[in-house]
C-alpha cells in the first residue's frame, strides 16, 4: 500500500475533494438542507492549503490546513465512508503533520466533530478552547482541540 498526500493540482483533484466531502462531512444527516459551495471563498483562499490523500493513486480522504499564528488549523477531515477505521485517517494526520512541520509549524489546531473526539485523543490532540467565535458558526457543536507538533 502506498500513501501519498498531495496538494490539489486540477479540476479532477478538486472534483475528488467536493465529492469526498459530500458524502463524509457534509451528508443531509449531518447538515439538514445545507447547499454545498463548490467555490467557497475559505477553499479559494490560497493560503489554505487542500489535500488529497492518496492511496495506491486514488483518491481516499481529504484535509485542509489554513496557516496561523505559528501553527495552521486543520479543517475538513475526511475518509470516504467505506475505508474509515482501517488506519488511513492516522495516516492523513501524520503525513500532515510532516507537511507542517517542513513548513515551520509547531502547532495545529481543529474543531472536532463530537463523534470524531476519540480518534483525535488517540493521536494526542488535547482540548482546548483556540477560537470561540468559531463556536458561533460552523463549529456550533464542535471540540475545540491543539496538538503541537
Ligand atoms: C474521523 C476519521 C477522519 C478517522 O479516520 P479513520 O481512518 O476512520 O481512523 P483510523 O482508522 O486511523 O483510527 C485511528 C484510531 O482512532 C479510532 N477511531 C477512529 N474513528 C473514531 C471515532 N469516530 N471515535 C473514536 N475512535 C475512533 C480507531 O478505532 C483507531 O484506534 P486504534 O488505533 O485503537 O485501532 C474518519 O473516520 C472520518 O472521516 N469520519 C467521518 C468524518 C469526520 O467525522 N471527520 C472529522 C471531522 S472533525
Amino acid at each position: 500500500m502506498t500513501y501519498q498526500l498531495r496538494e490539489l493540482a486540477s479540476p479532477d483533484d478538486w472534483e475528488a475533494m467536493h465529492r469526498i466531502r459530500l458524502e463524509t462531512l457534509f451528508t443531509q444527516e449531518r447538515h439538514p438542507g445545507l447547499v454545498y459551495d463548490r467555490a467557497h471563498p475559505d477553499d479559494t483562499e490560497p493560503a489554505h492549503r487542500k489535500f488529497l490523500l492518496m492511496l495506491d493513486g486514488v483518491p481516499i480522504g481529504t484535509t485542509r490546513l489554513d496557516p496561523r499564528d505559528e501553527g495552521g488549523i486543520l479543517r475538513l477531515v475526511a475518509i470516504v465512508p467505506g475505508l474509515q477505521r482501517q488506519g488511513h485517517g492516522s495516516v492523513l494526520e501524520a503525513l500532515l503533520i510532516d507537511y507542517a512541520r517542513a513548513r515551520g509549524m509547531k502547532r495545529l489546531w481543529l474543531n472536532a466533530a463530537p463523534e470524531a473526539v476519540g480518534f483525535y485523543e488517540k493521536l494526542g490532540w488535547t482540548p482546548q478552547v483556540w477560537d470561540e467565535e468559531e463556536f458561533v458558526s460552523f463549529a456550533r457543536d464542535c471540540v475545540q482541540m491543539t496538538k503541537p507538533i
